[in-house]
Formats: structure tokens, sequence, C-alpha cells
């Protein structure tokens, strides 16, 4: 059974000690998203990503933000109400389910997702399925070391961890960036 984030915790995604090992901006400036995308972003929780990504793209692009959890979908709701943005699309997903039309989406971001993943096989399939075929996907995953902050260490993935992951499910991986000290960064595209 994969480890999966309390929501009864939500605040502790925004917090200063999390956001200083994974600061929002850099980790926009590292994805290169460009004006007028359509993004998924995959797990979104409270959407800390999910509102600067949605201002990145503009009124011509496209925020889909998933999530499986109830009080997850509900607080990204309140905060893209809060931050008047319009080009948001909040949606309550399943487990390896994303409601989101095919070849709809040209960058799926998924950050502290991977680990969480119950079959990644099937939830990249979807991944897949949603993509444009010239589409690209960026997981940034813990590094497996004590943080102070995050899972436990023997619920993280090493970036070869990740890598394996992407590529069993038909991803080439085409870059690997380090966010922080604690956060790596893969991006990758369908093989
Ligand atoms: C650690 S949180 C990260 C949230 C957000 N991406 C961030 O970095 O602040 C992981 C999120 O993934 C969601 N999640 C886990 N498995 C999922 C799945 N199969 N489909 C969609 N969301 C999932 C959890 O509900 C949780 O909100």
């Amino acid at each position: 059974m994969a480890h999966k984030f309390d929501p009864a915790n939500l605040t502790r995604l925004e917090s200063p000690e999390r956001l200083e090992l994974l600061p929002i901006d850099k980790v926009i400036a590292l994805l290169e998203v460009r004006t007028g995308e359509r993004v998924l972003d995959a797990g979104c929780g409270t959407g800390i990503f999910a509102v600067p990504l949605a201002r990145t793209v503009g009124e011509s692009g496209r925020v889909f933000a998933v999530d499986l959890s109830v009080e997850m979908v509900e607080a990204c709701r309140q905060r893209v109400a809060r931050e008047g943005v319009s080009n948001v699309e909040v949606i309550q997903s399943e487990e390896n389910s994303i409601p989101v039309p095919s070849a709809s989406v040209d960058l799926a971001f998924a950050c502290h997702l991977l680990h969480e993943l119950e079959d990644p096989a099937k939830f990249l399939a979807e991944v897949r399925r949603v993509l444009v075929p010239t589409g690209r996907l960026a997981a940034i995953e813990w590094e497996k070391v004590e943080t102070g902050v995050g899972p436990p260490l023997e619920h993280r993935l090493t970036p070869g961890d990740s890598r394996a992951i992407l590529e069993k499910s038909n991803f080439t991986v085409t870059d690997a960036r380090r966010v922080t000290w604690a956060n790596y960064l893969l991006l990758a595209r369908p093989a």
C-alpha cells in the first residue's frame, strides 16, 4: 500500500520549511512553461503550483488541477477563487483515472505524487492518454535523505527509482535537474 499524504495535515504542504526546500518560483522556472499551454497538475494538493502555473500560461492557456482527495480539491478550489484566476479547472480524480480528455495536455506536472501511486504503470498510462504526442511530463520527488519535512525515508524514491518507473511506463527521461539539495526533477516524454 502506497503512503498517501494525510489531508488532515494539508497546511504542511504550504509550510515555510517545505517551501524552502521546494521554492515555487524556481520550480515554475525549471518547468519552462509557455504562454497558451495546457498543464495538468496531477495530485495538485492545495494548489500551490496550480495558481502560479495558471498565471504563467495566461488566459490563452489552461490548468487542470486534479486530486483524489475531497479535502485537497476543496482547498485548491478555495485558493483558485481567492486568487481570482479563471483558467484553472479543479477536478476530483480517482486513483488511476484522470477525468480530462485524451490528447488535451502539453505538460503533465506531478510534484511529490510518484511515490504515492498505488500502481504507477496504470497512472502513467492515464498520463500518456491525456498528453498530446509531443507532450512532456515533469516529476518532482524528495531525495532519499533526511530533510526534516516530507514522507518517511522508506517511502521515498531515489532518482534512479523514479527514472526506472517512468521508463517502465514508456516514457523517455530527457533531463534530470536539481531543485534544491532535497528535491530533484525528472523531465520525460512519451517514448
Ligand atoms: C504530497 S501531496 C503533494 C501536493 C502538491 N503536488 C504539492 O506539491 O504541494 C500528494 C498529493 O497527491 C494526491 N494523490 C495521491 N495519489 C493520487 C492519485 N492517484 N491521483 C491523484 N492525486 C493523488 C494526494 O491526495 C495529495 O494531495
